[in-house]
């Protein structure tokens, strides 16, 4: 089976590329002039294909004879309106335009989205694939558009929409500041700090991407992907900072402060040029009281299960993160 993912070289796609590749695919990556390659070191039978989801006539090359996509690829914090739109929404569809051209033996195109595309849980209900979307960010709102354009103008191609919680593990860096207030034992958190999330580590999460793509049922469908357990903040915070023994701390900070926060993030940004990890369009996201949803409907269609529970999910990470010297 020939298969492209996009963001192969990310902390999701590339633990993605590595199952593909233990299961004989043959897997081309989209990968940039300026990506770093680290997580495909190594792996000597991925076929790189130079190009840009913001640059369309570089996406049918990466497209061409391909029976699978996981469009994994996606911006995630930082940037700007422009470019979560660029990137998220139009860099969706001019890919799936690309498929449409060039591989029409296609027999899944698999989208990964996000929650954010859902947006905060209403008074801690938990919310599924059923619950009216109402994204609360910029970034939510652009994997949205993607969503309802893929399913409104590309509904002839066979997809399926996955949309993860917050994802940890080995690799990531969005979720590494989390752990780093972990090693120091002190989290502040938004005041009033009782907030609940949903969680999912990204073994599980690649394991639920692979079983819907080889899932005829998952055609036309969209699947949340998360524990179906979830925890407040102080849960969560505990379970994962349990590697380092220091009994964590919580710090409450008043709304105008992490407001200064964000505006600190858009100067730094703007004077630098580079995206930031968290800026003003951060903070409805940051300042939900509930992010809380369920798998139910992967768990019954797909056999989507949990295998790594997050105390031992925690100890792994933190192990891989010192390893590398991230922490
Ligand atoms: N991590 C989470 O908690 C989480 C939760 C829900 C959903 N998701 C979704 O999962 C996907 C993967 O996230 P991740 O956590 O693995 O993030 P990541 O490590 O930052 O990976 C993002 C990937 O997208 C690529 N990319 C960004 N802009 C691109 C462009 N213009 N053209 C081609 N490639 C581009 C990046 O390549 P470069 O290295 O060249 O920038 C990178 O390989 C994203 O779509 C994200 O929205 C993630």
């Amino acid at each position: 089976m020939k298969a492209l993912v996009t963001g192969g070289h990310g902390f999701i796609g590339s633990f993605l590329v590595e199952r593909l590749l233990k299961e004989g695919f043959h897997v081309r990556c989209l990968v940039r002039k300026s990506s770093n390659l680290q997580w495909l070191k190594g792996l000597q039978q991925v076929e790189l294909c130079y190009g840009d989801l913001t640059t369309p006539k570089s996406l049918p090359a990466a497209c061409q004879g391909v029976e699978i996509i996981y469009h994994i690829a996606g911006t995630l914090t930082g940037a700007n309106l422009d470019r979560y739109f660029s990137v998220n929404t139009q860099g969706t569809i001019d890919l799936l335009k690309a498929t449409v051209q060039v591989a029409p033996n296609l027999k899944r195109f698999v989208f990964v989205s996000s929650v954010a595309a859902i947006g905060p849980s209403n008074h801690f209900q938990v919310s599924d694939e059923t619950t009216p979307c109402q994204p609360v960010s910029i970034y939510g709102k652009s994997k949205l558009e993607a969503e309802k354009d893929l399913i409104q103008n590309f509904s002839h191609i066979p997809y399926t929409i996955i949309r993860p919680t917050i994802v940890y593990g080995p690799r990531d860096q969005h979720f590494l500041t989390f752990f780093k207030f972990a090693k120091r034992g002190i989290f502040p958190v938004p005041h009033p700090y009782e907030r609940y999330y949903s969680i999912i580590h990204v073994s599980d999460l690649v394991d639920g991407i692979f079983q819907a793509s080889q899932n005829e049922r998952a055609v036309g469908q969209t699947y949340v992907m998360c524990n179906p357990e979830y925890y407040s903040f102080e849960t969560m915070a505990q379970k994962l900072a349990a590697p380092f023994q220091n009994n964590p701390k919580f710090i409450p900070v008043p709304k105008f402060a992490i407001k200064l926060i964000g505006v600190a993030g858009d100067l730094h940004q703007w004077w630098t040029k580079k995206e930031t990890m968290f800026n003003s369009q951060k903070l409805p996201e940051v300042t939900a009281a509930a992010w809380v949803y369920t798998p139910q409907k992967a768990m019954d269609e797909l056999g989507f299960k949990i295998q790594t529970s997050l105390e031992e999910g925690a100890r792994q990470t933190v192990a891989w993160y010192q390893k590398h010297k991230y922490l």
